[in-house]
């Protein structure tokens, strides 16, 4: 068979950002910064650093934010040459050149399967990659790139997991796998937010997928699942039964940022990543935890 190169993919932006609100009132929760950079805009970089050429990302009402950022934007950019302000110029350029960005919107929230179904005629024939914005992965490009590399080779669709604590096994799709040695294995089921008595395993599923262009059949069946959402697990169950599977162990290391502690988290270990603001950031957390232990 053919082995064509996987260069498009599919980022699900129209969730409403319930646990973000009041902040996600008039404001995509997409734009939320870790630090100074959008949300969304640490996952496109993701998928072009692994690779992709033309990425859609599937809005929703309210999220015109999302385009407008990753547009030209002339006026600043004006004012900013006029200032003689270089580096911020440059920044906010290159923003607008990542990739080939496009738009399409989900008419109503039905669910993550069916935000992803919304991208079908915009994929047609070809395997495709997912990535979802509340799973910010810092050092997560090379392995999205060899997911897809896995997925071109062996022709086979391939889902990104982490392990997880047993208790936290209901929040996420868990996966079934043959035993493996290495950090791929097939995948014999999946299961979306299992209790934790009935988790197949601790593998969870995060926000990484390379996908066959068939799951798009079964998502079109529309078929609704937990949280009375249509959910793409359900169709990668199916999916599962025509087209091998397997899930590979995501390297780096992964931020929830869709839960407010996650965000926290990545916020702070982001800032210590920042040369100029390392030192500072470590001496506030001290200062923070000193006083927080004083009026405990
Ligand atoms: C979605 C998927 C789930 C996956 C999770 C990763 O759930 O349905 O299988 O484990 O993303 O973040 P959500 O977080 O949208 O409820």
């Amino acid at each position: 068979m053919a082995k064509n190169r996987i260069r498009k993919a599919v980022i699900p932006a129209a969730g409403l950002g319930t646990r973000f609100l009041p902040a996600t009132k008039a404001m995509p929760k997409e734009m939320l910064p870790i630090v100074d950079k959008p949300t969304i805009q640490y996952i496109v970089e993701e998928a072009v650093e692994a690779g992709i050429e033309d990425i859609i990302i599937v809005t929703g009402k309210g999220k015109r934010a999302i385009e407008d950022h990753f547009d030209r934007a002339s006026e600043l950019e004006e004012l900013l040459s006029s200032k003689n302000k270089v580096e911020q110029l440059h920044q906010i350029q290159e923003i607008s050149k990542l990739a080939h960005i496009h738009y399409i919107r989900q008419p109503r929230p039905l669910g993550l399967g069916h935000a992803i179904w919304c991208a079908n005629r915009f994929v047609g024939d070809e395997s495709f990659v997912v990535l979802l914005g509340d799973d910010i992965v810092r050092g997560g490009a090379s392995s999205l790139r060899e997911m897809i590399q896995f997925a071109e080779e062996s022709n086979s669709s391939v889902i990104g997991v982490k392990e997880v604590l047993p208790k936290d096994v209901s929040r996420y799709g868990i996966v079934d796998c043959e035993p493996s040695t290495t950090n791929v294995c097939q995948i014999r089921d999946l299961v979306e937010k299992p209790h934790p008595d009935e988790a197949p395993s601790n593998l969870a599923i995060i926000g990484r997928y390379v996908l066959a262009p068939e799951i798009f059949g079964f998502l079109e069946k529309g078929r609704v699942g937990v949280g009375g959402e249509i959910q793409l697990t359900d169709a990668l169950v199916e999916l599962n039964r025509i087209h091998a599977m397997y899930a590979y162990t995501y390297g780096g290391d992964r931020y929830d940022v869709g839960e407010k502690l996650g965000f926290i988290q990545a916020t702070l270990e982001f800032a210590l990543d920042r040369p100029e603001l390392r030192s500072a950031v470590i001496d506030l957390m001290e200062a923070i935890a000193e006083r927080a232990k004083v009026n405990s």
